[in-house]
This record gives C-alpha cells, sequence and structure tokens, in this order.
C-alpha cells in the first residue's frame, strides 16, 4: 500500500504547538538547502544560524503562509492525519496578498499588475519535495493548495501567484508550466530575495559588491492567473 500524503496550511496561532512545528520545520528547510541548494536564493550557511526564536519569528510573519506536505503510513486514520504527525517530506511558501507597490517590478518585462481592490498579488517560493517523494505528485498539490488558498483569499476578482525560478531549472519549469503559469519575465536574484521575504539576508550592501551575481537579470518569473 502506499504512503497518504496531505497538504496543511501551518498554523501559526497556538504559540506552544508553533514552537514545536518550528522545529520541524527547520529541519525540513535545512535538508531542502543540502539536497538542493542549487535550486534556491537563500543558502544553507544563512539559514544555519538561525536561533529557535528566529525561526518562529520567520513562520509567524505577517503576510507568510507556509505549506507542509505530510506522509502518513498506509492505514493512518483521517483523524490521527494532523500536522503534527506523520513525516514532513515537502513545503512550499506564499507571501501575499502583496500591494501593488511592493509587487510591481517595472524594469521585468512582466505585465502590469492589476489594481489592488480588482486582484490579490502572491508570491510563492521554496517549494520543495524530499528526493525519495519525488515523481508522486508532492510538488502539484502543495503548489495546488497554496494557489486554492490564494484565489480564496478576499473577495477580488481574481489572483494573480509569481514564481522566480532558476533558469536552469528544468523540472520546477515543467511542474509551473503543466499547472498554467506562464513566462512573464526576468528577475535579478537581489529581487528575488526581497520579493521572496528574505530582504534580511541579502549582504550588508544589498549585493553592490557582488552586481554580477545581485543584479544580472537571469531568474526567470512565471505567473498564474487565477
Ligand atoms: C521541483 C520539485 C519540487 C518537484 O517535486 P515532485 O514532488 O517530484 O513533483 P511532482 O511529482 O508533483 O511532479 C509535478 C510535475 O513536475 C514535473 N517533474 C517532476 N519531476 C520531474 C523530473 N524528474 N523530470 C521532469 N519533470 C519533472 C512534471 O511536469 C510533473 O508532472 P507530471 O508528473 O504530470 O509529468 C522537486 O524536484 C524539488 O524539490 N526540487 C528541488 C527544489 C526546487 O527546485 N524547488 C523549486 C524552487 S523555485
Amino acid at each position: 500500500m502506499s504512503l497518504i500524503y496531505k497538504i496543511h496550511h501551518l498554523p501559526t496561532s497556538d504559540h506552544l504547538l508553533l514552537a514545536f512545528l518550528a522545529g520541524k520545520f527547520s529541519s525540513l528547510r535545512l535538508t531542502a538547502l543540502t539536497v538542493s541548494a542549487a535550486a534556491f536564493s537563500s543558502t544553507f550557511a544563512l539559514e544555519s544560524k538561525f536561533s529557535s526564536p528566529q525561526w518562529i519569528t520567520r513562520l509567524s510573519r505577517q503576510g507568510i503562509h507556509t505549506f507542509i506536505a505530510v506522509a502518513y503510513t498506509p492505514g493512518t486514520l483521517p483523524e490521527q492525519q494532523t500536522i503534527d504527525a506523520g513525516d514532513w517530506i515537502g513545503s512550499a511558501t506564499l507571501l501575499g496578498p502583496k500591494p501593488k507597490l511592493d509587487y510591481e517590478l517595472k524594469e521585468s518585462g512582466e505585465e502590469v499588475p492589476g489594481e489592488d481592490d480588482e486582484e490579490g498579488k502572491w508570491q510563492m517560493t521554496a517549494v520543495f519535495s524530499a528526493p525519495e517523494h519525488r515523481g508522486r505528485g508532492v510538488a502539484k498539490m502543495l503548489v495546488e493548495a497554496a494557489v486554492d488558498f490564494a484565489a480564496n483569499e478576499g473577495d477580488r476578482k481574481a489572483c494573480r501567484v509569481r514564481i522566480m525560478i532558476h533558469p536552469d531549472n528544468a523540472v520546477v519549469k515543467r511542474l509551473y508550466d503543466g499547472m498554467g503559469f506562464v513566462d512573464a519575465g526576468r528577475c535579478t536574484l537581489s529581487e528575488a530575495f526581497v520579493q521572496n521575504g528574505d530582504e534580511s539576508l541579502l549582504p550588508a550592501d544589498g549585493g553592490k559588491g557582488e552586481p554580477e551575481k545581485y543584479f544580472n537579470r537571469l531568474g526567470l518569473i512565471m505567473e498564474k492567473i487565477a
């Protein structure tokens, strides 16, 4: 019998539970930054320095939504499929809704986004599925859960979800192509850090000392209107 996969929206209101979940999340995130280092703008060197309170703060920041893929052994009853049980094997982070002023990247080549009262604007990042569970639809479930959440949040007519990916990441490009995302423009690494909520992880000079790395417009932007 195959494993049961379920996506949970990480709750942040119960502080004791959050402290426990932050411990599990840090371990999953550091695994992602180790086994799939090339896929992410952040690094193990940066995030392995976070203290427990920092992980808690990061998960409970305003406008941050974390989705966790959990694997349960076959036969686990639905009521036992809770976020604190099972193995955490994947995650995705959604930021938003973002004001147009913060979301729009004028030099990216993206179309001008809609007004805030008409369209919710969201950034998705840090999509990860553990290597031993890949190819079983886990990433698709994570992305679907995040897009569904964004589409149902608030009473706006439309929602726009954006992702920034490394130009050589063909697997993730195929994932998003298959889920209705379209090529929308190009971004710099500096823009990716800021839009993904990691501005504080940029070097103290904002990357000016390494312009090739931080200001080349190489990242691929994909968007989906839902
Ligand atoms: C990209 C990643 C999240 C995919 O996770 P996954 O759970 O294996 O993906 P799924 O099983 O849901 O597959 C979804 C789609 O992705 C594509 N895909 C997944 N694995 C693939 C592979 N090895 N080769 C080509 N396409 C692949 C396919 O289009 C697939 O759809 P299909 O099965 O209908 O053809 C995973 O490989 C990963 O964590 N990679 C490292 C981190 C990363 O690149 N994150 C993205 C940062 S922006």
